[in-house]
């Protein structure tokens, strides 16, 4: 086994050489602790079923499965499907997921520690994700905002880029959103957060999901905060060239580890769809905030 930064790269490591069905307990902790200090692992060739896909996510923590059943592979539910494909009328997984800048879950009171993305059909041309190390970009933040930020929570909401389900379709949209309300309510994570692991401090917001600031008390605050810290972290760049803005491009056999409690993502925008196809496992890893 073998890792290597990445070239031209602030973040992640590529390694060669591992191999999920003989790796040894120490090749699984130096995987996880690269995966916590250089955010992002692509692990090189990987050919996994879905179950040996699931084995793998299950050596570096518990894995969570997603809440909507509309998510889940058919034979293995742990594995949330992302796919624009469709065979016949028949359709596994959901299309046009997360293009939208956000951290895997950070909706629920507990998020995801880690995420694992092994693209099962991968687009000729614009294939990619994009991401922010807040861990960083919170280190760069203005003093002033830094100080702003302290002592905060942000409300986070599934609200925005809920999706309507197969099952929604004739239903009163007011059923639809007292449903979306009951089953993921809005929760509140400090604005800043120490990772439990590295210890790092990580501004936890992202532009899809949080909604507002509120302080100490739980007043709200003003919703230019918000706007300040989205704009400093490079959220609100729709041209993506911020110097916070990493693409992560990935080949067929890659499979992505990412720190989902440092880094927020979003899908790269296609201007011409082509089929793909990405599973995803997600994993706690017995520590919180
Ligand atoms: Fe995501």
């Amino acid at each position: 086994m073998e890792m290597i930064p990445q070239e031209d790269r602030e973040l992640g490591v590529v390694v060669q050489g591992f191999d999920a069905a003989t790796a040894s307990d120490e090749d699984v902790e130096l995987v996880r602790k690269a995966v916590y200090a250089e955010k992002i692992v692509v692990l090189k060739d990987q050919h996994l079923s879905p179950e040996e896909f699931l084995a793998l996510g299950r050596r570096f923590g518990e894995p969570e499965t997603y809440y909507q059943p509309m998510y889940h592979h058919p034979e293995v539910p742990e594995i949330f499907v992302s796919s624009n494909v469709v065979e016949g009328d028949k359709r596994v997984g959901v299309p046009q997921t997360g293009k939208f800048w956000h951290s895997d879950y950070s909706f629920m009171p507990r998020p995801f520690a880690l995420t694992f993305i092994y693209p099962q059909v991968v687009p000729k041309k614009d294939r990619g994700t994009y991401f922010i190390d807040m861990g960083k970009a919170y280190a760069k933040l203005p003093e002033a905002l830094k100080r702003a930020a302290a002592g905060t929570r942000a409300r986070h909401s599934v609200r925005r880029y809920f999706k309507i389900r197969p099952t929604d379709v004739f239903r009163p949209l007011s059923e639809v959103i007292a449903e979306m309300e009951e089953e993921s309510p809005d929760v509140f994570h400090p604005t800043v957060v120490t990772h439990p692991v590295t210890g790092e401090d990580v501004l936890y917001i992202s532009a899809a999901v949080v909604q507002e600031l509120v302080d100490g008390a739980g007043t709200p605050l003003d919703a230019t905060l918000l706007q300040s810290l989205l704009e400093a972290t490079g959220q609100l760049d729709d041209t993506f060239t911020h110097e916070n803005i990493h693409l992560q491009t990935f080949s067929e056999g890659d499979l992505l580890i990412w720190d989902n409690r440092s880094l927020i993502h979003r899908a790269l925008h296609t201007t011409q769809p082509e089929p793909a196809v990405s599973f995803r496992v997600t994993v706690q890893d017995g520590h919180h905030w």
